[in-house]
């Protein structure tokens, strides 16, 4: 009898340490997913409240919302969508559309097709500003980000916009021929550069041929004359004839939606070891379909069960 009673206080001891030792873990487990959380969409140590909640992720929403969460998604993106800083602000055009698209929770489209220009501040250190513009495409015809990247082929064909517009909206990357300077379009058709310069998926002189072209090679003042040479084959054989109709049907592509949720991933992960598959992906896809907008695409990865495991 003495014996049976010891036996039943041991088994009742181990059994209060299991509990305490699964409550632990859980405890652990949700404080390792709110300082995840936190820290890849805020870049800030957890609030005792987000360390003390049941589930960290049905926070997911709320910091999203924040204008820390804004600030920090903006810096990416601009980091993202050009090699280096700009000089200036208003250079950096897709950091200020970049805010404002998010603070006004508009569609991720209009970062290149909204109808707004990103003028130049004050002055030349103060923050650019976004105005709404009829004649607009995102930040593409936004002066400062033109001349940026305006390039210096011989005879004004804006090749390194045409480049970094399908980086910027699909995501391609393709790396430059070096030394090609005084290689005129017609020299582009040789074997060695058709590949990037004549296809009709992304060539990047036939491009370049519907968008607006450069004259003059000083920042301060070259002007951009209209395109006259005509509709010209791009995305697979689509037969375009201007900046905004390529844009379009660019941002009205699945690779557009599969770059956004790429996007969303990266941010999150803060590195490139993830698939760009399987069900988060997919759960990615659906709510950015739904939405429209980035926010959605960045909550439903942080969401998933996956991402706190
Ligand atoms: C692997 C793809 C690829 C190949 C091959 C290639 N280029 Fe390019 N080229 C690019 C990219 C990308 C850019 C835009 C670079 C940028 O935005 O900085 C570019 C830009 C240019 C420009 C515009 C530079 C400016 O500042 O306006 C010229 C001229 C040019 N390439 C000539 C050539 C010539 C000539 C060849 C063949 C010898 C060639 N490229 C082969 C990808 C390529």
């Amino acid at each position: 009898m003495a014996l049976r009673l010891s036996n039943r206080i041991v088994l009742v001891l181990a059994a209060t340490v299991f509990v305490a030792s699964t409550a632990s873990a859980q405890n652990e487990a949700r404080e390792r997913c709110a300082t995840r959380l936190s820290g890849s969409l805020l870049g800030q140590t957890p609030t005792t409240a987000l360390l003390g909640a049941t589930n960290p992720q049905t926070s997911v929403d709320a910091m999203i919302a924040t204008p820390v969460f804004q600030e920090k998604f903006s810096r990416f993106i601009n980091a993202k969508l050009n090699d280096d800083p700009g000089e200036t602000p208003a250079e950096d055009a897709s950091y200020s559309l970049a805010k404002y698209v998010l603070q006004n929770n508009r569609p991720w489209r209009d970062m290149f097709i909204g109808l707004y220009r990103v003028n130049p501040g004050a002055t030349a250190t103060a923050d650019a500003v976004v105005a709404a513009d009829p004649n607009g495409l995102g930040y593409f015809r936004s002066r400062a980000w033109m001349v940026r990247y305006a390039g210096n082929e011989l005879d004004g064909y804006r090749i390194n916009a045409a480049y970094r517009m399908m980086n910027n909206v699909l995501g391609l990357k393709l790396v430059a021929a070096v030394n090609t300077n005084g290689v005129n379009a017609a020299g582009r058709m040789q074997a060695a550069c058709a590949g990037c310069h004549y296809n009709n998926t992304f060539g990047l002189d036939y491009v370049s041929k519907i968008l607006s072209r450069r004259v003059g090679t000083d920042a301060a003042t070259m002007t951009f004359r209209a395109p006259s040479e005509g509709p010209q084959p791009v995305l697979g054989g689509m037969m375009l004839s201007d900046d905004k109709a390529f844009v379009t049907a660019m941002v009205n592509s699945t690779d557009f939606k599969f770059n956004v949720c790429r996007t969303a991933m990266e941010f999150l992960y803060a590195r490139a070891e993830f698939k760009c598959e399987g069900p988060v992906f997919d759960a990615c896809m659906a709510s950015f379909d739904t939405t429209s907008t980035i926010q959605s695409a960045v909550a439903a990865i942080a969401k998933d069960p996956g991402f706190c495991q």
